[in-house]
């Protein structure tokens, strides 16, 4: 099969990531496909972060001198950039946390906490990732609540029988669903499924961790009451996320975390709280890391999201049929035009980690493993699996490269 031709932005935004002129060892380039896990930087995120550093630094929302009110509006501009990208009808609505775990955990025991009572449900789906599953666990064992798993079709689809049943019951409280599966791909119609969640009377915590990178995404038009994802999967900095939660929801909801920057008033007698979104932001938040996420959005948008995601799907159906060449491979998902841009796939001669370790000497980074999904593994059967996850920045040659080393891996296996 002959390569595609790729988008002009695409083939030039290659070079803004200086980590790709980079040779894992001497004359062994490095093929990055490890994007699900987290992505490269481009020079201009990182140029933000050290022009904040270099020339504004300071605490936010504290100081009245003035780097103190330039770093506060660095950071606050960072809010409203995040709100635009996904179409949040405000910037009250857009909490910064560390990560989607962070965001996750904040709804699970702030909103959780007041809202559930023994014998309420929360339904995940069996594809989420631990991050979506143990949160709600844990405040189902505070509360008396039930966490219940919809079940996965064989194809990887979350089984919308099973979820619309699992609705009847009226006692769903909440629906967590990831927008895209970091396994399988898929991408779940989540806006369908929050419609019905929402006619049953439940919420609806959107897992954007996959979705928000690689697609064009607005959480009004999905449904979303409440919505996580991480800057470091969409060419941010580690040690920012974003919790989107619906207005009239964060302002019913208690604190998370107490401290400083997060209350109205405190007295030994009584503590009142700070409006939303500061109420959910206690301590000193992670600024230069806001404007490093403002410069990725502003990287993303340059580049067109739909070009993003127009290129990712026709390099994962790229690689997809290269790797369906291979004897004894099995990728489990949907096909490629039903998801992201990642495959996970597992050869039935070969330790996933073994291929792993035989891509890497080829210079090729994936990961071998669980990815944080271990129900989903044991769904189909397997201990684990190397996923291959790609990116703006990835080529067909680099699909090429990944699909001859994975058969010389084999091949020398077999021998
Ligand atoms: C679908 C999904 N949800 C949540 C997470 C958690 O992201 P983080 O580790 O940045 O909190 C990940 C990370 O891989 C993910 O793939």
């Amino acid at each position: 099969m002959s390569a595609p031709a790729t988008d002009e932005r695409l083939i030039a935004a290659r070079a803004d990531f200086p980590i790709l002129a980079t040779d894992v060892r001497p004359g062994v380039p490095l093929v990055y496909l490890d994007n699900a896990a987290t992505t490269q930087k481009p020079a201009s995120v990182m140029a933000a972060m050290d022009d904040y550093y270099e020339h504004l630094n300071s605490n936010v929302h504290r100081g009245v001198h003035t780097f103190s009110e330039k770093a506060t509006a660095a950071y606050e501009g960072a809010r409203r950039k995040v709100r635009d990208f996904i179409h949040a009808a405000s910037s009250h609505e857009i909490v910064f946390v560390r990560n989607a775990t962070e965001a996750i955990n904040l709804v699970a025991h702030a909103w959780g906490r007041a809202n559930l009572k023994p014998g309420d449900e929360i339904l995940v789906s069996e594809m989420e990732h631990h991050a979506n599953i143990v949160p709600w666990q844990l405040v189902a064992a505070y509360t008396g609540a039930v966490v219940k798993p919809v079940a996965i079709t064989e194809q990887g689809r979350i089984d919308q029988d099973a979820y619309a049943r699992a609705l009847e019951s009226g006692r769903v409280k909440l629906a967590a669903i990831a927008h895209v599966s970091n396994v399988l791909g898929t991408i779940n119609p989540v806006a369908d499924m929050a419609r019905k969640a929402h006619d049953a009377g439940a919420l609806v915590m959107v897992d954007a961790a996959q979705s928000i990178p690689h697609m064009p995404l607005d959480v009004q038009a999905l449904g979303a009451d409440f919505a996580a994802f991480s800057a470091h999967k969409m060419v941010g900095p580690t040690g920012i996320g974003v919790l989107y939660g619906k207005r009239a929801l964060l302002d019913a909801m208690p604190p998370f975390l107490g401290g400083g920057s997060m209350i109205d008033t405190v007295s030994f007698e009584k503590t009142t709280f700070a409006a939303v979104p500061a109420r959910f932001e206690a301590g000193t938040p992670a600024i230069a890391e806001a404007v490093g996420l403002a410069a990725a959005i502003d990287y993303l948008r340059g580049v067109g999201m739909e070009t993003i995601h127009v290129h990712e799907r026709a390099l994962i159906g790229y690689a997809m049929e290269g790797l369906s060449t291979i004897p004894g491979l099995r990728m489990i998902g949907p096909p490629p035009g039903e998801r992201a841009g990642l495959v996970a796939f597992a050869l039935d001669s070969v330790h996933p980690h073994d291929l792993a370790q035989g891509l890497d000497a080829a210079g090729i980074a994936v990961r071998a493993g669980h990815h944080c999904a271990m129900p989903l593994h044991t769904r189909y059967g397997l201990g684990a699996t190397v996923r291959a996850s790609f990116y703006l920045y990835n080529t067909f040659e680099e699909a090429d490269r990944l699909v001859e080393t994975v058969e010389k891996t084999r091949a020398f296996f077999a021998r």
